[in-house]
């Protein structure tokens, strides 16, 4: 597969076309933001942690009916998808209340909901990514009513699926963001990437942060704790 034209350079990724106009080449960079680009800085070795756990969570959820945009891995830091147009939506599901939710509800982190939660946010840099109602997402047209209603189940599927392979792991996952994209015949397929830098995740006995967290909290052992997530992950996927 030839690497062409680069077409985009996100925070995290660039994106490259390839001869076949259905498949694009994904390049993970060790760059990492937060606080949409206000905090910056690297974590040597994310991309390439980064791009073998996403291909890895892909391909279980695969298996579990869940299709994705990915084709194949490529290198240690660029993996060979399907090109989608990103549905403009960005997909969270929580478990265990954190991050902004504790912010903007006034709960503790840590409190396990009696159910898991989505939200749905506005893909929207300029805009700082700004939480909205589905009534807000048809207004918009950023998707259908039947879209809408794929991505919710889809999401509620990968939380089931990956809160079941991370307990394998010793870990807990407490919330996640997802992306979704169309395929040119228009199906909706899990797109982006799933990560610590997308998750969190708390080791299970003691709570300890395994995530990007530690960097944007300035946690320290940021390094260490993609290694240690990756860890765990290949270990489980040889049991
Ligand atoms: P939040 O609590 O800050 O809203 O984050 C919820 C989850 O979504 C958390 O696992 C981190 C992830 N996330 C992203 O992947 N990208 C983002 O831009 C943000 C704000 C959160």
């Amino acid at each position: 597969m030839i690497k062409g034209e680069m077409l985009y350079e996100g925070k995290a990724k660039k994106v490259f076309a390839t001869e076949d106009p259905e498949l694009l080449i994904i390049d993970y960079k060790d760059d990492a933001t937060a606080f949409n680009g206000l905090k910056r800085g690297t974590i040597a070795g994310k991309g390439i942690i980064n791009n073998e756990m996403s291909n890895a969570l892909m391909r279980m959820l695969e298996t579990k009916g869940v299709p994705t945009h990915l084709v194949k891995e490529l290198s240690e830091r660029e993996t060979l998808v399907k090109r989608v147009k990103i549905v403009p939506l960005e997909v969270i599901v929580r478990n265990i209340a954190a991050g902004s939710f504790s912010k903007r509800y006034g709960i503790d982190e840590g409190k396990v909901f009696a159910e898991p939660t989505i939200e749905i946010s506005y893909k929207n840099d300029a805009l700082g990514d700004p939480l909205l109602n589905e009534y807000h997402a048809l207004a918009m047209e950023l998707c259908t009513r039947a879209e809408l209603d794929m991505i919710k189940s889809y999401s509620f599927k990968i939380n089931d699926e990956l809160k079941k392979f991370w307990a394998g792991c010793g870990v807990t996952l407490v919330d996640f963001k997802l992306e979704f994209g169309r395929l040119s015949d228009g199906t909706i397929v899990l797109a982006d990437e799933i990560s610590p830098d997308t998750c969190r995740l708390w080791d299970a006995k003691t709570g300890e942060k395994l995530d990007k967290d530690r960097f944007r909290r300035d946690l320290g052992g940021v390094e260490e704790a993609y290694r240690e997530i990756m860890g765990r992950l290949k270990k489980q996927l040889e049991a």
